[in-house]
Order: structure tokens, then C-alpha cells, then sequence
């Protein structure tokens, strides 16, 4: 969900350390802007996609996990729905926030503090449904690990959802419809950049972060090559921020203009654990 400038190279610091000291960051930034709209969450609005809860279905009574939870959103949207519901992030800020929130809207939720890579020891359960995405998995150096963590995670006919910004979209310049780097698995992209995409004018200071590719065939192919059965899967020409100044915002979604060439932006994988 990059936007800016890349860096040359990652220098010799962890990647992933690094990820999560401009994650720890930007939480108090998030929980605070328009982009997230925590006010609105809080006095009952939604935040989940209306094709996400339509290709989940009813979660009434099951227990849901969220891999890369961020400060919860999601999650809790998932506990209004009825499902009892458990979060994972690796930023100890974002978990807290979680908490806080869950607290302060008399939710119950479970959230822990963990690399996503770690999450079957940390969780020490199981689940019927897997939920993730929205700028997760380009935070992993690797997609098999994850593949691993998810067939763990599920129970015996529990469901994965992932809707996630489109790899395609990823390796695209911010100033135009041009490839800058390769479309392959764990092709690596660092960023030295101030802000943050729900509020570009945030003073920081932890800048520098790496993120990775992971082909949709990869994605895909990581999953049946595990044994999940994938049931639906969807390319969206529309996605939930203004990716180029040249989309067009319809209610919750940016388009590209009629007519105008597209690439897709997102893609949908909603799949099952064989019984
Ligand atoms: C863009 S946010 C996800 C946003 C979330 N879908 C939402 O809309 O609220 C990405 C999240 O992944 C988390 N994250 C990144 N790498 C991780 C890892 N290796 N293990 C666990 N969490 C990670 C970050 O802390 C951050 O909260």
C-alpha cells in the first residue's frame, strides 16, 4: 500500500524490525485520522467491505482470527457481527490501541502481540475462519511460512478470506500506469518515507520500511499446494484510497475513469480447510 519514493537498498538493519518501528509509529496516527474514522466506528459504523462480509458469510457463534490485525478495526467489526474473535499484530502500539478500543465499545476480543510468522505458537488455537489482508501480506519476506500458518491456524472445513491490494497495483510508479520493479515472488521494495497514506502530513521519524511482492500465482498457488480448496477468488478494478490522483472516487471506492485503460488494484481468495 506504498506510495512515494523507493530506496536503493535496505542497508544492513533487520527489515522487519524495521517494519515494525514505523508501525509502532504511525498507530496514534492512525487511530486519530479521518482515513480510519475511528469516531464513526465507535458510534456503529461498519468498516468492513460489503463484498468481504458477503463472501465470509454469517460469523455468528465462530471464532475468527485476524492475521496483521493493525489497531483492530476489522477485528471488532467481525465481534459485532457475532463472531468471537481473536487479533494478531506484531506492534505492541497497534495491540494496545486494540485493546483500548475493544474496551472502551464493550466488545470482546482477544489480541495478541506476535510476527504473523510466529502466530500458531502465540495463538496455541485454532479457528473457523482466517481472516487478513488490506496491506498484510506485502509486509512478508516470504509467502510459503504464511501458507504454513494459515492451514495451522484452520480447522477441518474452516475458511481463509483474504482481499488484498493487488500485487500488480504494488509494483505500479506513483506517477504513472509503469511497471519499476519485477512481478515475482519476495522481490523486495524499501521506502524512505515520511507520513503515512491516512495522513501524508504526519511528522516521523521511523521512515524506512520494506515491503515484497507476492505474485497472485504465488498467493494462489502457495495455498492449493497445501491443500486448500479455494472456492472464489476475484480481480476489483476499484480499491479503498486514491492510489493515483487519476482515479475517481465512487462512495467507498476509487475507479479508474470510464473508458481509460485499468489494471486490477485488488483481488479477493476465499477458500477451505477440506473436512
Ligand atoms: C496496513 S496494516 C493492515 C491494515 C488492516 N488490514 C486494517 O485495515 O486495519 C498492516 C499491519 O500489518 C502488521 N504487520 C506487518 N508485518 C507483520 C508481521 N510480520 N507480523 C505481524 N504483523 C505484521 C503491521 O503492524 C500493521 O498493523
Amino acid at each position: 500500500m506504498g506510495t512515494g519514493t523507493p530506496a536503493g537498498s535496505g542497508g544492513g538493519e533487520d527489515p522487519v524490525a524495521l517494519n515494525r518501528a514505523m508501525w509502532d509509529e504511525r498507530v496514534p496516527i492512525h487511530v486519530g485520522s479521518d482515513f480510519y474514522d475511528v469516531d464513526g466506528f465507535r458510534a456503529g459504523g461498519p468498516v468492513l467491505d460489503p463484498r468481504v462480509v458477503e463472501a465470509v458469510g454469517p460469523v455468528e457463534g465462530l471464532d475468527l482470527v485476524h492475521l496483521q490485525c493493525h489497531f483492530g478495526l476489522d477485528t471488532l467489526d467481525w465481534a459485532r457481527r457475532g463472531a468471537r474473535v481473536t487479533g494478531l499484530d506484531f506492534s505492541p502500539a497497534a495491540v494496545g490501541a486494540a485493546t483500548a478500543l475493544a474496551a472502551e465499545i464493550g466488545v470482546e476480543a482477544r489480541f495478541v502481540t506476535a510476527d504473523v510468522r510466529d502466530a500458531v505458537a502465540a495463538l496455541g488455537a485454532t479457528y473457523d475462519v482466517v481472516y487478513t489482508g488490506l496491506g498484510a501480506l506485502l509486509w512478508l519476506p516470504e509467502i510459503a511460512p504464511w501458507a504454513d500458518v494459515v492451514m495451522a491456524l484452520l480447522r477441518p472445513g474452516g475458511l481463509l478470506h483474504v482481499t488484498e491490494f493487488h500485487p500488480v497495483e504494488q509494483i505500479m510508479r506513483d506517477d504513472a500506469l509503469a511497471p519499476m520493479l519485477r512481478y515475482r515472488e519476495g522481490e523486495p521494495l524499501v521506502w524512505e518515507e515520511g507520513g503515512s497514506y491516512a495522513d501524508r502530513s504526519a511528522v516521523t521519524v521511523h521512515n524506512r520500511s520494506t515491503e515484497w511482492v507476492h505474485p497472485v500465482g504465488a498467493v494462489v498457488s502457495a495455498l492449493l499446494e497445501r491443500g486448500l480448496v479455494i472456492e472464489r477468488f476475484a480481480e476489483w478494478e476499484d480499491t479503498h484510497y486514491p492510489r493515483w490522483p487519476f482515479l475517481e472516487r465512487d462512495g467507498r471506492y476509487w475507479r479508474f475513469p470510464e473508458g481509460a485503460p485499468s489494471i486490477p488494484l485488488m483481488y479477493s481468495l476465499t477458500g477451505r480447510r477440506p473436512g
